[in-house]
């Protein structure tokens, strides 16, 4: 509550994050994490074919130059850019719960930035010293040695972004030890680093095959020792990323768990949610059976085939990092602060004075009964917005309505007895943090604004009210 609070009221904030993370997730994970590795192996691949035949060796090695060709251009544009945009987007719409990961996790993200400065040197040195190194036998092996130092580089970057992922759904002994290793090494981390370990390599794969069938044309003598080598390296990690799938799943604490259905269909469409959960397990299984089939009679797939795989594991990777975040609600950070940006440990305060005597940006700093609807907007803004908009995606009218009926006016009493158990009802939600007459003026709000809907501004458009912080003045709100 001492920062002054981003909004988007039409689409909501949890989209912005959304988007550019899942991008970077898939261009992270599927051109570097598990692509350099394959990239690197396509190379060794035709080094060792250079005794049998020199033309071989300059096929596979100009396959592999293609293929890092494109990992380059887009990794170092679009993937870095879809990163720092991670870093802007969280931390303009949940700068406290970054503040405290970069609290908690500092010198973790100082040797990432390290480990990830080294991998952007040891790419740009990979790419541009490859055509030299196929000069001599000695330089090819020094080439390929900077392929193996990238991958393992590329790799740790996430092995360490992955601690932080973990300690938000469960920080574990954290919580009473306060210690960054004890974070780090929470429960839900290994078994998620195994299992995004495999899913990189098979996006890889997968990526790989989609590009050699564009790369190789049918008179190539590589091309059907290629699509090979691809799904062999695809069909490799899929025992890897069951066991390790299964692991995780089994880690995941109960009532996160119990997020799932809402998370994967959202509240509406929640009875579906099996039929969705086979239907994303159904797209593996036919990016399985494509690389199979490519093993097997490389020579019958069509090109266009190709494609499936690819998109059949993206939007599996991609629902896998949406129900990731869904399910860690009503938490940003595991039993330390709700998703409201409000600390588990400041509740009890908060009950007892209001959220607004202790917020820095709001208009109003106590409920008076002629600020009412504005004492409820500040409310709102500090408690619902996270997740909520006034009228747009997830609009709290809209909720309301579909639990009371709609066109029917809301009606002030039955949402404030909603909104005292919402918590214990929709788990996913954090209980109201404020007092009664919060409480009462954000139920006035939601009702003005079901009957004259105005957009909500965020401070990046409507600019934000300082709070005049006079010690006595806020006691006297408090005696109010
Ligand atoms: C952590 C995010 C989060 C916060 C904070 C939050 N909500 Fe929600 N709320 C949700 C989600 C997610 C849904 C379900 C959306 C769907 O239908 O899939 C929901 C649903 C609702 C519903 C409908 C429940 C039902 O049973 O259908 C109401 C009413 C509601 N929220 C009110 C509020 C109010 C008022 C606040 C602020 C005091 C608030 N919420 C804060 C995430 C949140």
């Amino acid at each position: 509550m001492d920062f002054p609070l981003f909004h988007l009221d039409f689409m909501g904030n949890r989209w912005l994050i959304a988007i550019i993370a899942i991008i970077h997730v898939f261009i992270s994970h599927g051109l570097a994490v598990g692509f350099i590795p394959m990239v690197t192996l396509l190379e060794f691949r035709g080094f060792l074919s250079r005794k049998i035949s020199l033309d071989e060796q300059q096929r596979w090695d100009k396959l592999a130059y293609n293929f890092l060709f494109v990992a380059f251009v887009i990794t170092t544009t679009l993937g870095a850019l879809t990163g720092v945009g991670i870093w802007f987007s969280t931390s303009l719409v949940s700068p406290d719960s970054i503040g405290s990961l970069i609290r908690v996790f500092y010198f973790a993200w100082f040797f990432e930035w390290i480990i990830f400065a080294a991998e952007v040197i040891l790419i740009v040195v990979y790419f541009l010293s490859w055509k030299k190194s196929n000069s001599s036998e000695t330089a090819k092996k020094r080439h390929l040695r900077f392929g193996l130092f990238l991958s393992i580089f590329s790799w740790l970057t996430m092995a360490i972004i992955v601690g932080i992922l973990g300690f938000m759904m469960d920080p574990g002994n954290w919580i009473v030890k306060k210690n960054m290793f004890v974070g780090f090494t929470n429960p839900l981390y290994i078994p998620q680093l195994l299992f995004r370990t495999p899913l990189a390599m098979i996006m890889a794969g997968v990526i790989g095959l989609f590009l050699a069938s564009l790369f190789l044309k049918k008179e190539n003598p590589i091309r059907l020792k290629a699509f090979k080598f691809l799904s062999i390296w695809t069909l490799v990690w899929v025992p890897h990323i069951t066991v390790a799938g299964l692991w995780y799943y089994y880690k995941i604490p109960q009532l996160m768990v119990g997020n799932l259905p809402v998370a994967v269909a959202t509240q509406l469409f929640q009875q579906w949610y099996g039929t969705l959960l086979y239907t994303l397990f159904g797209f593996v299984a036919l990016a399985i059976l494509i690389s199979l089939w490519t093993l097997l009679k490389p020579q019958r797939v069509p090109k266009w085939a190709m494609v499936i795989p690819v998109i059949g594991v993206f939007i599996f990777a991609g629902s896998f990092e949406r129900i990731r975040e869904f399910i860690r609600k009503p938490f940003v950070i595991g039993d330390f602060m709700y998703s409201n940006s409000m600390r588990l440990d400041d509740y009890p305060l908060l009950k007892k004075d209001g959220i607004l005597p202790h917020a820095t940006y709001v208009s109003t700093t106590a409920v008076r009964p002629e600020n009412k609807v504005e004492a409820g907007k500040n409310v709102f803004m500090l408690a619902c917005t996270r997740c909520h908009t006034t009228n747009g995606i997830n609009s709290v009218v809209t909720r309301f309505e579909r639990m009371y009926g709609k066109d029917k006016p809301l009606q002030v009493e039955a949402m404030k007895s909603y909104m005292q158990s919402m918590h214990k009802v929709r788990y996913y939600m954090p209980p109201f943090p404020g007092n009664q007459a919060e409480l009462d003026a954000l139920a006035h709000y939601i009702k003005n604004i079901q009957q004259y809907p105005e957009p909500l501004e965020g401070a990046q458009l409507g600019g934000t009210p300082v709070v005049n912080y006079d010690l006595d003045k806020i006691e006297e709100n408090l005696i109010e």
